[in-house]
């Protein structure tokens, strides 16, 4: 069984318990964070922290009082549930007055919730995924317009994914005013003629903390990267495509809406990007 941190006590993920007023519950009011795991260390840790203080910030919401402990926290988790591959899962909700209200709960009396878990995920470097390729489905994007903060509002991306399972695809990428956006829980890009092109930062998308690392390690192979919209139709004839995120690393896209990309195998730049993605994390992970 796993054990799992809540509110300051690390605990048997069936001892684990939550307020049902909490307002991540009723409100989803709340944010997260996915930290993947190699060799039993933490990949990109300092980006996913900096990105929960902005999400906070950008709510309203209090740090939990365990904000300067979360590498510790992290790590401990790490170390007693034995991953060596796999996801460390963090949530701050803005905790509960004991009540339900729209209003805010006074910060002074009110504490923030803050549960994290871990996933084991064998072969998550190895992705038999990785290797064949995804195929994605295009849907429309009517997710709010704070896409840059890291909420647990996910309903959209859920039913997105189911959207694209009921078209016998793997994922969707979300389109707005004729441009895509990201996929359900990732950053999505093309590649045409060498260059690399992929939405420039905005509120219209999460700012990933994968997309920022592939980005420089992109540069650092010198390869181009060009910040731009895209539209499907551009992305089907694309040489090939990719999405990024903390679960997935670089994942090869090998198809949109039915158009196949390439000879239908991962192209050659994501494949490159994955293997010095993982090399470069693998390297700096703590
Ligand atoms: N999702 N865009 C969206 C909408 C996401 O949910 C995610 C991450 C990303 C990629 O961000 P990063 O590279 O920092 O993981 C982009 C996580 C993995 C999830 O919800 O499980």
């Amino acid at each position: 069984m796993r054990t799992v941190y809540v509110n300051g006590e690390y605990l048997p993920e069936t001892e684990a318990k939550i307020s049902i007023f909490d307002r991540g519950f009723l409100m989803a009011d709340g944010v997260y964070e996915v930290t993947s795991v190699l060799d039993g260390k933490l990949i990109d840790f300092e980006g996913h922290a900096k990105r929960l203080e902005r999400s906070l910030t950008e709510l309203d919401m209090k740090k939990p009082d365990a904000f300067d402990d979360l590498l510790d926290i992290h790590r401990e988790l790490v170390r007693v549930n034995e991953i060596d591959e796999g996801l460390v899962y963090l949530q701050v909700t803005r905790g509960s007055d004991g009540d339900r209200d729209f209003v805010f709960p006074d910060p002074a009396t009110t504490e923030p919730s803050l549960v994290m878990f871990t996933q084991q995920k064998p072969g998550l470097a190895e992705s038999p995924a990785a290797k064949k390729g995804i195929r994605v489905v295009s849907i429309d994007d009517i997710r709010w317009g704070r896409r840059d903060i890291k909420t647990v509002q996910l309903l959209y991306p859920s039913m997105g994914k189911m959207m694209a399972k009921a078209a016998g695809a793997d994922d969707a990428w979300m389109v707005e005013d004729g441009h895509v956006t990201e996929g359900t829980s990732n950053n999505a890009y093309i590649v045409k003629d060498g260059k690399i092109i992929t939405r420039a930062l905005s509120n219209d998308i999460l700012h990933g903390i994968t997309r920022a690392a592939v980005l420089r390690c992109a540069k650092e192979a010198q390869m181009e990267v060009v910040e731009r919209n895209f539209t499907i139709a551009e992305a089907q004839e694309a040489d090939e495509a990719f999405v990024t995120s903390a679960s997935t690393f670089v994942m090869p896209v090998i198809e949109v809406d039915g158009a196949t990309l390439g000879d239908g195998t991962p192209g050659p730049v994501a494949k490159r990007l994955r293997e010095i993605y993982l090399e470069e994390g693998r390297k700096k992970a703590i």
